[in-house]
């Protein structure tokens, strides 16, 4: 069942979506060369806790950090660990606070030092693609719109888009109805109605659409071929006419 916040909820959902750009910020603010992730978790639990609001990947059913840190082939859900971010780098940070029992989920990805060009064009692509799908959003359209508008600009730049990980509805919960993929068919799948909140989250790769689970953390998802992957999200809302993004600096 997809829910349609109030608009006390959609108070909320506003102050909390505030909260994690300005998290995401932050934190993307320390990602340099010689860097440490960890210690990027640690700064991420103390900057949310001191704000009043919790860290929601935190025990998330057993996720042992703050936020995902994924670089290079990690498509998402990356354990932060204690190597040293490196030169020729990209790096997503993914946050999610907690504020006042509501969500907000955002996350970006960044270039250290320098790559080369096909690479900052997967970055560009991955960001564009984001955007496309947001751009698509308005009561009467569909899920299928959105993913139409990702996918076809993703492989018009011959990257793929990942479809085993989606975006998803969210609000008291991290993860609710509808799942949200980031390739579809015009018209087709769920119709979007004013007050649904929910995040567009695309993963794009340089190689394979496809990924494996570590097997041993049960958590880090990597490309199947080893290339590249960046992402970025964005929490929205329906609105009357079109959308509004919450996860936003300038709200
Ligand atoms: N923030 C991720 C998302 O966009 C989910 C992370 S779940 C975690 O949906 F447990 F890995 F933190
Ligand atoms: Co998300
Ligand atoms: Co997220």
């Amino acid at each position: 069942m997809i829910s349609i916040k109030s608009a006390r909820e959609i108070k909320l959902m506003r102050a909390a979506g505030k909260l994690a750009a300005e998290c995401l910020q932050e934190m993307l603010a320390m990602v340099k060369p010689g860097a440490i992730p960890l210690e990027i978790d640690k700064a991420c639990y103390e900057w949310t806790k001191a704000r009043g609001a919790v860290p929601a990947p935190l025990n998330y059913h057993g996720f042992p950090n703050s936020l995902c840190v994924s670089v290079n082939h990690v498509v998402c859900h990356g354990i932060p660990t204690d190597r040293p971010f490196q030169d020729g780098d990209i790096v997503n940070l993914d946050v999610t606070p907690i504020l006042n029992g509501y969500h907000g989920d955002t996350n970006a990805t960044v270039i250290v030092g320098s790559v080369p060009d096909r690479v900052v064009e997967l970055v560009d692509t991955a960001k564009e693609g984001m955007w496309r799908g947001i751009r698509a959003v308005k009561p009467g359209a569909t899920l299928g719109d959105i993913g139409h508008a990702i996918q076809t600009f993703v492989e018009k730049k011959n990257f793929s888009v990942v479809v085993d990980y989606c975006g998803h509805g969210i609000g008291r919960e991290f993860h609710e109805d509808p799942m949200v993929v980031h390739v579809g068919k015009p018209g087709r799948g769920h119709v979007l109605r004013e007050g649904m909140t929910f995040t567009i989250e695309p993963m794009v790769n340089m190689g394979t659409s496809e990924t494996v689970l570590d097997k041993i953390d049960g958590w880090t998802v990597y490309t199947a071929d080893g290339q590249l992957s960046a992402q970025f999200e964005h929490t929205l809302l329906v609105t009357t006419y079109g959308v509004e993004v919450l996860t936003t600096l300038d709200a």
